[in-house]
């Protein structure tokens, strides 16, 4: 086997989902977020696979993979816990709830992930859910009316299903 017919079979999900969305350049967004969706990032040795397969400069596929915030190019944990920090959700107390699911997973010294790659914790300025502030979601499911309290019996839950605990 050639070394590009290796990298053809290594990355055959990803020639499925260029297939489906074409080679221009006005494609690489929806394709991105596609592949995001598969590996929960976007690794770099994909981005140059697509850059190749494209036949786009590499530095443009890693501009828009920078550019954009959806995209992440470091590995996101099984379950993406967004706290909302925005006004409405600050005013009622976002912070000590994000601080309290910070230190359930084990989160110390900036990191965002955890080694496991089980939780990655981040904070957004508006989850669009006001109304019910302070709000969290994971892996877009809606929890409004956060407690730290709340929030370390839902990470448990989760810990428990995944026979953490
Ligand atoms: S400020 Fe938190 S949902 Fe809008």
């Amino acid at each position: 086997m050639t070394p590009v017919e290796t990298a053809q079979r290594k990355f055959r999900r990803v020639n499925e989902i260029i297939e489906v969305h074409g080679h221009e350049q006005a494609a690489l967004v929806p394709i991105l977020q596609e592949v995001q969706a598969e590996y929960r990032y976007l690794p770099e040795e994909i981005l140059t696979y697509i850059s190749t397969a494209m036949r786009i400069p590499a530095a443009t596929v890693f501009g828009v993979a920078t550019f954009y915030a959806q995209f992440s190019l470091e590995p996101k944990g099984k379950y993406l816990v967004r706290c909302c920090d925005g006004t409405a959700c600050h005013v009622r107390n976002s912070k000590p709830v994000y601080d309290a699911i910070r230190a359930k997973v084990g989160l110390t010294d900036g990191k965002f992930t955890t080694p496991d790659l089980k939780f990655t914790v981040e904070t957004v300025s508006c989850l669009g859910a006001c109304g019910l502030a302070p709000v969290i979601t994971i892996n877009n499911e809606v929890h409004g009316k956060m407690t730290p309290e709340a929030a370390a019996i839902i990470i448990d839950t989760l810990l428990k299903r995944d026979g953490d605990n």
